[in-house]
């Protein structure tokens, strides 16, 4: 049994509090929005109404959760943990990013972030197709955890791993995290294309395409090949891609449907990692003169506010490549 810090109580904050309370383990979570600790507190989950057996610490305050454990779990969406933990003292903890997407402006995963901000502790990524909601309902799913020290891997799967919760373990940090991260640019485009009407064998097209797409930058920087077929990869591609519950599919189909972009973020009201990454993805696709046009086109219709049929139609007038490159 042991004390983890979960830094943001959103839905898969709170997910993964579930599992690792349900593992006998004692989490304090950490959030900015007082309504949401406060159910917390007394047990209850404030997304689903699943609850918690036994009530877990919750805080608003930052200090008081990095104090409570040497483990520190982050779910805090990507473009505010540097903000939230700049400046903070901590030493010789173990971090776990289970946050998925790239930090926009300096283009880094969120290990590398971690790490320059506090180079004495360890980092480790938890990522996988596992929606919270499935999650926190005790669902089985399969995930992966990666990090470079195996023994630490070992101790740290121990905290999480359920007969319904399976944790895979990975040398590669670098392929895991950016698996989990591209694939959210991906289930846009899909989620463009079911909205625009395109239908099941343009989505397939897509994943696929797509799936091509994350190799090619994923190895570029530094990512195992392998890692982009395994569950951080082509199973959270997958899962995201084709689900209506899917925040950054939904993202897309809402666009696809007519709506702004506005209009189609405020619809979700939660957060949509996907629009932040490409950012990060469209400047080092350009910087290593990689060729990612389900990438750009995203970009065309999420950043720069182009129509989808428009970009949809250009993409689809390109000279199509070779099913494998080296052909
Ligand atoms: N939801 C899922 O199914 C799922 C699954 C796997 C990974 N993730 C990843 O987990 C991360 C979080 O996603 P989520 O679904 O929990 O999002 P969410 O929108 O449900 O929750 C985000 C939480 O972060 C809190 N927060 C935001 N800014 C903060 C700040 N400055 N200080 C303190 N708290 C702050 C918000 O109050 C909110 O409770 C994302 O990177 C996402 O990709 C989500």
């Amino acid at each position: 049994m042991s004390k983890v810090a979960i830094l943001g109580a959103g839905r898969w904050g709170t997910a993964l509090g579930l599992v690792l309370s349900r593992k006998g383990n004692e989490v304090m979570l950490f959030d900015k929005n007082p309504s949401v600790v406060e159910a917390l507190k007394e047990g209850r989950d404030p997304y689903w109404g699943i609850g918690f057996e036994k009530k877990p610490l919750a805080t608003t305050h930052l200090e008081e959760a990095l104090d409570f454990s040497q483990y520190i779990l982050i779910a805090l969406p990507v473009q505010v943990i540097r903000k939230v933990l700049e400046g903070k003292s901590i030493k010789g903890k173990i971090f776990i990013s289970a946050s998925k997407g790239l930090e926009v402006g300096t283009n880094k995963r969120v290990s590398e972030v971690l790490k320059e901000l506090f180079p004495d502790c360890k980092v480790l990524a938890l990522s996988g197709p596992s929606f919270a909601e499935e999650t926190a309902k005790g669902l089985p799913c399969a995930v992966v955890l990666a990090g470079e020290d195996v023994a630490l891997l070992r101790e740290v799967r121990q905290l999480f791993s359920s007969e319904p919760f399976r944790v895979y373990l990975s040398e590669d940090i670098v392929g895991v995290e950016l698996g989990g991260a591209l694939k959210n640019v991906i289930a846009i485009a899909c989620g463009i294309s079911d909205g625009l009407g395109f239908g099941d064998n343009a989505r397939a097209g897509l994943i696929t395409r797509g799936l091509v797409e994350m190799v090619r930058l994923g190895t570029a920087l530094g990512g195992k090949v392998q890692t982009f077929y395994g569950l951080s990869g082509l199973g959270d591609l997958v899962l995201t891609s084709t689900s209506s519950k899917s925040r950054n599919r939904t993202f897309g189909f809402l666009l696809g449907q007519g709506l702004s972009l506005e209009q189609a973020q405020e619809k979700i009201g939660q957060v949509v990692e996907g629009k932040e990454t490409v950012k990060a993805v469209k400047e080092l696709s350009e910087k290593l003169n990689l060729y990612a046009p389900i990438s750009w086109a995203v970009y065309r219709v999420v950043v720069e506010g182009e129509e989808p049929l428009k970009v949809a139609r250009e993409l689809l007038l390109r000279p199509p490549q070779n099913d494998f490159e080296g052909l």
